[in-house]
């Protein structure tokens, strides 16, 4: 697979495919900018070797419609404010007026496309919505990780008729999870919070393969008790020790794990957990973290997921954080950074890590 270095961009028009598909609050505003922020060396170096910028991103899931909501112009705004550089918007992402625009490109200016999924073809990777994205650009670069497991037009597609490679955000995402999935040093820990159990199954059941120890969250741990999934009562599988429960009276009291009911709100774990996936995370050498330990929507019920990401942090181990929700509230506590890698993928995390594979990547081999 090319990388950045392995082009000689100088004059060229660049097509590159980002993920800007951010969390909005209902007036459009963009709620949390780390996956834009998380393109900006990749747009800064291809301005610095004189390329002429095009960025193409989906935002949201318009069917393909054109839904005013989810036009890219906030996304604009904020690129702007990063590279404190003027960034032009199209008004849609193929056709004659957007490919004359850019033949009157200068080297380093930058042109943004608009919503990719406003076109249904995109999703439906179309022969010809395929060409008429590629007949814009000379090189393709790939700068979306997190759109990699979507066998989408611009993600599969234009690499049959450009000259393709990985952008930096790709490069360092491909290699910072294959330190987890292939040869990791060991003792290799994972810990799985979250709440959406069905979704976790692959990931948990191919995490068992490859870790030494799995450290399961509360809301998990219940399911797995409850539905007596036997493949998950092992020695390797740390379950959750205690949790806090929410009264309906609003107490916060803390209760063993058997003693509980399998009605009630537990909002975050004990220290008795705590304590016991804090001595397992000292002794790894890599961590994987998926999924928040607690509700930490609520600044208070973040305790058990604070004291978790400090003892990672505290260990010498190469850790690997990933997951919309963990990353936002690593973010608000201000530790994110303190991680060796933070995947900014969602479904493509989970699919790299159960497969090993991407189409997105292996496209571009
Ligand atoms: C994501 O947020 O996981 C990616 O941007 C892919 O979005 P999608 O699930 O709508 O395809």
């Amino acid at each position: 697979m090319k990388v950045l270095k392995d082009f000689d961009f100088k004059g060229k028009r660049v097509l590159v495919r980002c993920d800007f598909n951010v969390p909005l609050t209902s007036k459009g505003d963009i709620l949390d900018d780390f996956r834009i922020k998380r393109t900006i060396p990749t747009i800064e170096y291809l301005i610095k070797k004189g390329a002429k910028v095009i960025l193409m991103s989906h935002l949201g899931r318009p069917e393909g419609k054109v839904v005013e909501d989810l036009r890219l112009d906030k996304i604009q705004e904020k690129l702007m404010e990063y590279l404190d550089l003027s960034v032009v918007k199209a008004k849609d992402c193929i056709g004659k007026e957007i490919k004359d625009w850019i033949e009157k490109m200068a080297p380093g200016e930058i042109l943004l496309l608009e919503n990719l999924r406003f076109h249904k073809e995109e999703k439906e990777n179309d022969p010809e919505f395929t060409k008429a994205l590629s007949e814009l650009g000379d090189i393709f670069i790939n700068e979306a990780f997190a759109s990699c497991h979507r066998p989408h037009a611009s993600i599969v597609g234009l690499s049959k008729y450009l000259p393709s490679g990985a952008g930096f955000l790709l490069e360092k995402e491909i290699k910072s999870l294959t330190r987890i999935i292939k040869n990791p040093e060991k003792p290799l820990v994972a810990v799985i919070g979250g709440i959406k159990f069905e979704t976790k199954i692959k990931l948990l059941d191919k995490l068992q393969e490859l870790c030494d120890f799995e450290l399961i969250g509360g809301k998990f741990t219940l399911e797995i008790s409850e539905r007596k999934m036997e493949k998950y009562l092992s020695e390797e599988v740390i379950l959750t020790k205690d949790v806090y429960v929410l009264e309906k009276n609003k107490d916060l009291i803390l209760k063993n794990v058997r003693d509980l009911k399998g009605d009630e709100f537990i909002p975050d774990i004990g220290p008795e957990t705590i304590k016991i996936f804090g001595k397992k995370i000292m002794t790894a050498k890599t961590i994987f973290w998926n999924g928040p330990l607690g509700f930490v929507e609520e600044k208070r019920f973040r305790e058990g997921t604070r004291k978790i990401a400090e003892k990672i942090i505290e260990s010498d181990a190469y850790s690997v954080v990933g997951g919309g929700e963990t990353i936002k509230v690593l973010s608000e506590l201000n530790l994110l950074d303190k991680f060796d890698h933070v995947c900014s993928g969602g479904g493509a995390l989970v699919d790299f890590i159960v497969d090993e594979e991407l189409v997105g990547v292996e496209a571009l081999k």
